[in-house]
């Protein structure tokens, strides 16, 4: 009870003194230098075991009514970094002492890629976003398969590997760009890295476009993925800034193949949403995260849940700054969630804070597990 007592009480001096102190200063610096500097740090704090029981102790917040167990995984608690914050695989030893239950790396691709011209990132303070252009910046799949095999032999929480095409002239066309997909995954699945694999087919920042969002071209990648036989769960990373009769239709492939969970989903592609209140710079291309992100990311959730909730897993993402954020994704449908921006905007200690709330949310509405609370929205209002 004291330790709890302790946790929290440190949990909300970090978080105070980041909002007040850290991130007014931070935010005065270039955005993809910040991030940068956070990765080595985060990788530099995963290679000591007292540094990583020191944040252990303070960031993670445990509790059993927060485990799951999804397509034969367990998940400690229901909180995973989303894909794009650890491109490259840094931090995988100190994200489970952060408090993520897991942890999506990528995306990679096939062949490493510098990314797109910078700027590739800027912040939208009004608006509670980030504007992302890295266009698939990654070390490729083969560097990424040797860092796991050297330093991340058993993860201490459930790795999804996030797989994009690589963002060149050559896999622009269909065909390439299908090939760079499988030749990831292959090597993935031949060398056993990663616990789930998630495929992103909703990149806005590419090459040619995003290219698998329609559903014929999505039925012939899953085609091509099926005859992999990955036994591994695979989720499909969605654009969220389509109508839901496409997104329905994009789902409805989905459910003709290999694929047990939808990330419900990507950027907001249009810069020009009425929830974006600051002017972006016109030479800022790319989507938008955070807080632009949340209206759609639900409503796509809400009505997946609703006609394909017995069928996929939803990993909601999009928005989520607070226990209460991650929640509502939760009661909408979604059994996992994911998060970047949130973290950035309210400081790292924002994963404990969401699970302790999230187990005061259950019990307050006396669940005891959170697995009953997902989907909660429909079962009551419908
Ligand atoms: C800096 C940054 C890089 C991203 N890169 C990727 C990526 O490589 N692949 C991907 O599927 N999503 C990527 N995303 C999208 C996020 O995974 C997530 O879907 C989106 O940001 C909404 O979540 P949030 O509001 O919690 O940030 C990126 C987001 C950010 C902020």
């Amino acid at each position: 009870m004291l330790v709890l007592a302790y946790n929290l009480l440190m949990r909300s001096v970090i978080g105070s003194m980041y909002r007040r102190i850290l991130k007014p200063i931070l935010f005065l610096f270039d955005p993809e230098s910040v991030h940068t500097a956070f990765i080595k740090m985060g990788e530099l704090l995963g290679s000591f075991p007292l540094s990583q029981s020191l944040i252990n102790s303070t960031f993670t917040f445990r509790h059993p009514s927060l485990l799951q167990k999804i397509n034969g995984i367990t998940f400690e608690n229901p909180v995973g970094l989303s894909a794009g914050f650890d491109k490259d695989a840094h931090t995988v030893n100190i994200l489970p002492d952060v408090g993520f239950g897991f942890a999506q790396i990528g995306s990679i691709t096939a062949l490493p890629y510098e990314g797109n011209p910078k700027p590739r990132l800027y912040r939208l303070p009004l608006s509670q976003g980030i504007v992302v252009y890295f266009g698939l910046k990654n070390i490729g799949v083969k560097k990424i398969i040797e860092k796991f095999k050297q330093n991340y032999v058993s993860p201490r929480i459930p790795i999804s590997i996030s797989v994009a095409k690589t963002n060149c002239d050559a896999t622009a066309n269909e065909s390439a760009g299908m090939e760079d997909y499988i030749e990831t995954l292959t090597q993935l699945r031949n060398q056993n890295v990663g616990d789930i694999y998630t495929i992103n087919i909703s990149c806005p920042n590419t090459f040619g476009g995003e290219p698998f969002t329609t559903p014929e071209k999505l039925e012939r990648l899953l085609l091509k993925v099926d005859e992999l036989k990955i036994t591994k769960p695979i989720w499909i990373k969605m654009p969220i800034s389509i109508s839901a009769d496409e997104f329905d239709s994009l789902t409805k492939v989905a459910t003709r193949h290999n694929v047990q969970g939808l990330v419900i989903g990507n950027l907001q592609k249009d810069q020009t949403d009425k929830s974006i209140i600051e002017p972006i710079p016109s030479t800022m291309k790319g989507g938008v995260s955070g807080k632009p992100t949340w209206e759609l990311s639900n409503q796509h959730i809400s009505r997946t849940y609703k006609k394909y909730g017995n069928t996929f897993i939803i990993i909601g993402v999009g928005g989520i700054f607070s226990a209460e954020d991650a929640y509502e994704k939760i009661k909408r449908g979604a059994t996992l969630v994911q998060l970047i921006t949130g973290m950035i905007f309210m400081g790292p200690q924002l994963i404990g804070e969401i699970n302790e709330g999230l187990y005061k949310l259950l019990q307050k509405e006396g669940y005891s597990n959170i697995s009953q609370a997902v989907g909660a929205h429909h079962k009551t209002n419908s």
